[in-house]
């Protein structure tokens, strides 16, 4: 456990050059020229100051603060944008109980899709005062994000089939390299956050080892449970124990998993190694055993407000050619537009239903949420298990009901986290009073 106190970083949008292929230098753009930026680790009950130097060539940036408990003038909103040669600090106090595995990325209004993707973004751990998670295990953040070169090693812009689906791209990065590898004694158990920090991408993956989730978005479940596979859509993390009860190689893999596309040519999600453990044959020392409570998780209930928000895509061609529109009520956001308005300290439930042709992940924020239900061709079922989150996969055809409450006033986004979706109009506010 760390010491509460002041926590003081300063973060530098700036653009960099990495080297991902032999010969060619891509042009990115990074906190403190890497991508992905630092990591950051702060504990509960800090204060955080940081200062957000935006030295992007000619254009806007903020920083927000994606899934965190803070203050609306302090989240980096679209409406807030941080001209280039200029600097802000953000500041805030991260709560008790405010533990969990968040990020950090640009918010500027109709530009957050690209300056993810040129390689904007980091992970933001919020460490408890007193972590039930045996320290033996490690804490290794895993950072997902999805690389496209052209041949001449630059990132191509966005074309219209990525604005439609969603930037998928060819390579997908671990802390920004290729399957990297790490290396670990036989019989031991160790700790991963998993970020898919990708714009686009749904990340079904498999460890060649036994995985007990462990934790989500907004920080530890009430108990572990095992898991063959999970699914990570864009924005979401999961915390993971992984047992390495073998020695050899344990990759981390990806599965296929169908998030609808629009058009042909659903680039191939299957196969993929995203990372390589090296089991040694020498067994680890003692491993002490994973607590089979982790914390206890107040559920909400008795919602005084019921909402409905409902995703649809519209296509049309007109004379300007294809007209693509990602709706959430049938409006596509507007930055002066309060779409609802909320009480601050009230339980309210969401019903977030998928009419459209694709997966969309829905995001508030400001707080988090805990899914009730699920349904699907009038099946509704209930979520493995409680759990605190900011993001969440809406399958297309499904419904999702989610309870949440905001605690602090102020103007918030709600948004499908496929970037480009949220570029295209698929956002809205929610004002709370
Ligand atoms: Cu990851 Cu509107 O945020
Ligand atoms: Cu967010
Ligand atoms: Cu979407």
């Amino acid at each position: 456990a760390g010491t509460p106190g002041l926590f003081k970083a300063k973060l530098t949008a700036e653009s960099a050059t990495v080297r991902f292929a032999e010969g060619l230098d891509t042009p990115i753009l990074g906190y403190n020229g890497t991508s992905p930026g630092p990591l950051i680790e702060a504990t509960e009950g800090d204060r955080v100051e940081i200062t957000f130097a935006n030295r992007i060539p000619e254009e806007t940036s903020t920083i927000h603060w994606h899934g965190m408990p803070v203050p609306a003038d302090q989240d980096g909103n679209p409406m807030d944008p941080v001209a280039t040669g200029t600097e802000r600090t953000y500041s805030f106090e991260l709560p008790e109980g405010s533990a969990g595995s968040y990020w950090y990325h640009p918010h500027p209004h109709g530009k957050t899709a690209e300056q993810v993707y040129r390689g904007l973004a980091g992970a933001f751990v919020v460490k408890p005062k007193a972590d039930p998670i045996p320290a033996a295990y490690g804490d290794t953040v895993l950072v997902f994000t999805d690389l496209r070169l052209a041949a001449d090693g630059t990132m191509p812009d966005n074309t219209m089939v990525d604005l439609m689906n969603g930037r998928v791209g060819d390579h997908v990065l671990v802390n920004g390299q290729k399957n990297p590898r790490l290396a670990a004694p036989f019989g031991t158990k160790r700790r991963f956050r998993l970020y898919n920090a990708t714009n686009a991408r749904f990340l079904r993956l498999s460890f060649e080892a036994p995985m007990t989730v462990i934790g989500t978005d907004g920080g530890l479940l009430e108990a572990p449970i095992a898991a063959d596979e999970i699914l990570l859509s864009p924005a979401e993390r999961l915390e993971l124990i992984v047992s390495f009860d073998k020695p050899g190689p344990a990759t981390l893999y990806t599965l296929d998993y169908d998030r609808g596309w629009m058009g042909a040519g659903r680039p191939p999600d299957a196969g993929l190694t995203l990372l390589t453990v090296n089991v040694s044959e020498t067994p680890a020392e003692s491993v002490p055993p994973l607590p089979d409570k982790l914390r206890p998780i107040a559920q909400l209930s008795a919602p005084a407000v019921s909402r409905r928000f409902v995703f649809t895509e519209t296509m049309a061609m007109n004379a300007n050619g294809m007209e693509m529109g990602f709706l959430i009520n049938g409006a596509a956001f507007d930055m002066n537009r309060v779409d609802i308005v909320a009480k601050a300290g009230e339980v309210e439930l969401w019903e977030v239903i998928n009419k459209a042709d694709m997966d969309h992940p829905f995001h508030v924020h400001g707080t988090q949420f805990q899914v009730v239900e699920n349904e699907r061709d009038g099946q509704v079922s209930k979520p493995a298990y409680l759990a605190w989150k900011d993001t969440v996969n809406v399958a297309r055809g499904e419904t999702v009901r989610l309870l949440l409450r905001q605690d602090r006033p102020g103007p918030r986004m709600y948004h499908c986290h496929i970037l480009e979706h949220e570029q295209l109009g698929m956002m809205g506010i929610v004002d709370v009073q």
